[in-house]
């Protein structure tokens, strides 16, 4: 039988139905809320509104838990496999060996750029946000796949999404080859996804970047460790754009828009510039610490705080761990390891961080491994975004595929003035 919760409002008793996870995770069922008694929900921030049901990504801020279709994300650290780990996420179950042959070559068969679409990078400037460029060109994208449009069966979302999880990473190397004035380094059919990313970031013409599976894994784990966090702000956006019908290109370009955003992924280049700037001398991390307190100023302790996340951030400890295992392959250091270690201890011992659950996020320390792989602070943002790009393709089928699924548009509390007349301009 429906649990059921009653809501009481003047004389009057309503029944909402409780609805329950897989996990446990109870939610009241306000869909016919209105219906029932003219009152709508407020929940400005959408802390507490579930925005659907959902079979890909759990996790479990209280407890720390992040699971890819029931898979915790730990399991995957060993040998990382982003694109068994797509497959996995937009399929719904562990690809055997011929389903992720065919999903890998069909990525290789559509590594290349349409010749437009090179072009386009010519007509920006060369400072042009990588973040903007990579937007734009998803959605340019469209253009030249008007025939994935509709997607009507598994095979044509497969070519889909294999075109965009192919070229997004040529398109990421080409804007960053751009904003150095460097020659494209097209993709090489032979190397694999993130050994083929790093070759077009760092080739040159007639020598080939030299490339260590130390620095191999360490992409695909970070990439891995991105690739989906349920409900966050990037994929309800890629929802949202979604339930309106619109493509699958298009639905991903707003997804890049969402995450360029400061609080969201953009936060991994201000942890990199927060430690710079440490490092620099221009801050002590005890002035950085008093600083993030002070709600006279702005400033947060970037990579730190988590709306889910009550507690560690699971892929934070897996990055950080992965920081401390590459540094101690290339035996070399990096201080802004050392200080990153010092903000943290400085942030777990104080009552402000402590009391308001706040620990590193998973920007804390992704940036300092991107870092030692050797990718530029401006491309930080942009490698969240290729590691994301699975999962907003996993909640885009999944939406897709419900037939229950409608236009998604909230409500407002209209506080503007009450009906005025319109005034002539010369009576002003
Ligand atoms: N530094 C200082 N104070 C903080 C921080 C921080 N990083 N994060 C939260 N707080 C304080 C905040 O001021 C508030 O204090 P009070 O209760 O006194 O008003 C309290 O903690 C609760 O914070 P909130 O802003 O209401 O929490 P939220 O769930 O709305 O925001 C967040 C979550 C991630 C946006 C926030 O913690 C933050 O701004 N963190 C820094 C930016 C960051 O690292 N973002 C990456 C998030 S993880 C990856 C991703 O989503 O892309």
């Amino acid at each position: 039988m429906t649990e059921k919760a009653i809501l009481i409002l003047g004389d009057r008793r309503h029944e909402l139905p409780v609805l329950t996870g897989t996990e446990g995770e109870r939610a009241l069922d306000i869909s016919k809320l209105r219906e029932q008694t003219g009152l709508i929900a407020y929940d400005p921030s959408l802390g507490n509104t579930a925005l659907c049901r959902s079979e890909i990504t759990f996790t479990d801020g209280e407890r720390g838990i992040l699971r890819y279709r029931g898979i915790p994300i730990e399991q995957f650290a060993d040998k990382p496999d982003f694109v068994e780990a797509a497959w996995l996420l937009i399929f719904g179950r562990l690809p055997r060996r011929e389903e992720l042959a065919k999903f890998s070559g069909l990525m290789t068969a559509n590594e290349l750029l349409h010749e437009g679409v090179r072009h386009q990078f010519q007509h920006v400037p060369p400072d042009a946000p990588p973040m903007a460029l990579l937007s734009a060109t998803l959605s340019n994208l469209a253009c030249y796949h008007q025939e994935f449009f509709s997607l009507g069966d598994e095979e044509s979302l497969e070519e889909a999404a294999t075109r965009l999880i192919s070229k997004v990473r040529t398109i990421a190397a080409f804007s960053h080859r751009r904003s150095l004035g460097m020659p494209f380094i097209y993709p090489d059919p032979k190397l694999r996804y993130c050994a083929n990313f790093l070759h077009m970031m760092f080739s040159i013409p007639y020598r080939q970047y030299h490339i260590s599976q130390e620095v191999e894994d360490a992409l695909n784990l970070i990439f891995i460790l991105h690739a989906d966090h349920e409900l966050n702000c990037s994929t309800s956006t890629v929802r949202i754009v979604g339930s309106a019908g619109a493509n699958l290109f298009a639905s991903c370009a707003a997804g890049v828009c969402a995450l360029w955003g400061s609080l969201h992924g953009g936060a991994n280049v201000e942890v990199m510039e927060m430690l710079e700037r440490i490092s620099r001398g221009g801050l002590s991390p005890e002035e950085c610490i008093r600083a993030a307190k002070d709600k006279t100023n702005p400033f947060r302790l970037h990579g730190f705080g988590h709306r889910v996340y009550r507690r560690y951030d699971p892929r934070a400890k897996i990055l950080k761990a992965a920081c401390e295992r590459v540094f101690a392959g290339m035996e070399r250091k990096d201080p802004l390891l050392d200080i990153a270690r010092k903000l943290e201890e400085l942030a777990l011992a104080d009552p402000y961080f402590v009391d308001r659950n706040l620990y590193p996020n998973v920007d804390f320390y992704s940036g300092i491994l991107l870092r030692a792989i050797g990718i530029p602070t401006n491309m930080f943002t942009v490698c969240f975004a290729i590691g994301r790009l699975p999962g907003w393709i996993a909640h885009w089928k999944e939406q897709h595929d419900d037939p229950n699924t409608k236009i998604q548009r909230p409500r407002q509390i209209y506080t503007g003035p009450n009906e005025l007349t319109y005034v002539p301009m010369e009576k002003r």
